[in-house]
């Protein structure tokens, strides 16, 4: 099953709370939370603070993607405001499975991400510690750009090293998701997508949801 995970970075921030309760109508499997800090990454978004507060307002699955320094620090706070999934950045540890263990204490599922010019040989040896590999499609940061089609070969990589486990493994692609690179990124093994301006963007949340589901 593919499940889609919109990208609330694209959202009118100005009423994030229906933006959520909208998406999540038209068909959203999961939310997924950009969280930026400046260092990791050239921008800054959301907090802790504001994960609390829209988790009172919906119980769907929280994908909290982490693009921060020193993740470990900050992982107990989004486990309080209310993550279901913590994502951490491969480049951004120190010691991955270590913060990997941190997350999985805390009670959240766990996934790991990197970056497209980073290397799968960086995670291989931690995939089976985790729940959820996200593969980005584009430089993290921004949102609104073009999917780099040079990770293919990786999300394939990928999909070959988690069907050969004994338990569920997620691959999440994240950057540049739009009808037809959605249908790509099935084809070479991609289960989530996450998808923040194809999304908001479109008119009808339903209708766009629902052709990354290539329904
Ligand atoms: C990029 C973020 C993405 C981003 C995706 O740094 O991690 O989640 O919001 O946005 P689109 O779908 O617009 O590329
Ligand atoms: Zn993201």
């Amino acid at each position: 099953m593919i499940l889609v995970a919109p990208s609330i970075l694209s959202a009118d921030f100005s009423k994030l709370g229906e933006e959520i309760k909208a998406v999540e109508h038209a068909g959203a499997d999961w939310i997924h939370i950009d969280v930026m800090d400046g260092h990791f990454v050239p921008n800054i978004t959301i907090g802790p603070v504001v994960v609390s507060k829209i988790r009172k307002i919906s119980d769907i699955f929280f994908d909290v993607h982490l693009m921060i320094e020193n993740p470990g620090k900050y992982v107990e706070q989004f486990a309080k405001a209310g993550a279901d999934l913590i994502t951490i950045h491969a480049e951004a540890c120190d010691n991955i499975l270590s913060t990997i263990n941190k997350v999985k204490d805390l009670g959240c599922k766990v996934g790991v991400s990197i970056n497209p010019e980073t290397s799968l040989d960086v995670i291989k040896e931690i995939i089976q510690n985790v729940d959820l590999v996200l593969i980005m499609s584009v430089h993290p940061g921004f949102g609104g750009q073009s999917f780099i089609e040079d990770v293919l070969p990786k999300i394939k990589k990928t999909r070959d090293i988690i069907s050969k486990m004994d338990k569920e493994i997620h691959l999440e692609v994240d950057g540049g998701i739009n009808d037809k690179t959605a249908k790509t990124a099935i084809e070479y093994g991609a289960d989530v997508l996450v998808a923040g301006n194809f999304v908001f963007t479109n008119t009808s949340y339903r209708d766009a949801i629902k052709s990354l589901k290539q329904l």
